[in-house]
């Protein structure tokens, strides 16, 4: 299978091209990653790439409970445990960097969350007291943006000293950058929104603090274009994402990770030009990573058609530590369980057996 041929990513070679998709599991107790997570990501070393959980450049950045930050010392020094198990394991960690931006909750950090504009996701939100409706957001100023960016810089820099291989700039899912970028959510009137080069803005200097930090081989960004959840939407996902993408291919990232939207029907615009991932290899010309709603079998298309060069996955990877061996002998898969995807100990999180266990 070309799934599982190596794949030369700038200097780093993987192993297969089975990527390991970001997953928050919120099982990093005040915020500090630990021996627990280094089990979980080191069983699944694996992968060609692993893309670690979210995790927050600041305390602000942090939406949910127990998702573990990389903004304290003590934070880094949690981070290290992992990487050197993946490490130990012959794996590849990329950090993935986060701010929520308005997807949080006053429960997480006792203020209230911040946006590009004060205009509430209309959803509820996982807090450690169950699920309660998130407020409306305050409006970063300019003076709060540059800081932002800011702390996207240090996180990289504190990466870097945790042991990854590169980072991840989390620009999807309806989280800060993604708030910036698409026109719901942000109705700015300064440098930061209107155009669709000003919404851009904060995306593209996020990315250009990264890769002064790492060079932009070792960069990664993730976007899901015409994504609705979270209360996101775009009046022109083609022209906004097109946009963005075209921008970071000046760059020369590692990779660009599209977060496929083929469980329905893409936004109007996006079907016409084939999907987001399309849109991604008609204007970037590096690595791309496409996820979501992968099998074996749709994947292996992916890559031998190169509609992509890597996928993503994230629940099946979850479930199945060993995924590439198990698409190698087609195996059948665990099934992942819903109700320990998030918070917990050990349980539906590294007792998941392989092949040689089950
Ligand atoms: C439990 C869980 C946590 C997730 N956390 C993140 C995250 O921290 N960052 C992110 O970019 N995507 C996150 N995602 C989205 C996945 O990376 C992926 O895009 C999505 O689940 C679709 O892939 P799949 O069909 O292979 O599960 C999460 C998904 C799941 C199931």
């Amino acid at each position: 299978m070309r799934l599982l041929q190596p794949y030369q990513l700038g200097s780093l070679t993987l192993k297969n091209r089975v990527v390991m998709a970001p997953m928050t599991r919120s099982r990093a107790p005040e915020h500090v990653a630990g021996d627990l997570n280094a089990t979980y990501y080191a069983q699944r070393a694996t992968a060609g790439l692993i893309v670690s959980e979210g995790t927050q450049v600041s305390e602000l950045g942090a939406g949910y409970p127990w998702t573990p930050g990389i903004h304290t010392d003590e934070q880094v020094a949690g981070w290290r445990t992992v990487t050197d198990a993946v490490h130990a394991a012959d794996g590849v960690i990329f950090a993935q960097l986060w701010h929520v931006g308005r997807m949080g909750h006053p429960s997480v950090h006792g203020e209230t969350p911040v946006a590009p504009s004060a205009i509430a996701p209309g959803e509820d939100i996982f807090t450690p007291d169950g699920m309660q409706p998130i407020p409306t957001p305050r409006e970063l100023s300019l003076g709060e943006i540059a800081g932002v960016i800011e702390q996207f810089r240090i996180a990289a820099q504190q990466a870097k000293t945790a042991g990854f291989d590169g980072v991840e700039v989390h620009g999807a899912n309806g989280y800060l950058l993604d708030q910036f970028l698409q026109t719901g959510t942000n109705k700015r009137t300064d440098g930061y929104g209107g155009s669709v080069a000003d919404r851009a803005r904060l995306l593209l200097e996020v990315v250009e603090a990264v890769n002064e930090v790492w060079g932009a081989d070792r960069v990664g960004v993730r976007l899901s274009p015409g994504g609705t959840f979270s209360g996101m939407s775009d009046d022109d996902p083609v022209d906004t994402f097109g946009h963005a993408m075209k921008a970071l291919d000046a760059y020369g990232l590692a990779y660009l990770h599209i977060v496929e939207t083929s469980q329905t029907l893409p936004p109007v615009g996006l079907d016409e030009v084939g999907g987001p991932t399309r849109l991604a290899r008609s204007v970037f010309s590096g690595t791309i990573i496409t996820a979501g709603e992968y099998d074996r079998d749709s994947a292996e298309e992916a890559v031998a058609t190169e509609a992509a060069d890597l996928v993503g996955f994230a629940r099946q990877y979850l479930a199945n530590p060993d995924l590439p061996e198990r698409f190698r002998v087609g195996a059948d898969l665990n099934e992942g369980d819903q109700a320990t995807f998030y918070g917990g100990g050990a349980e539906g999180y590294t007792d998941y057996p392989t092949l040689d266990e089950a």
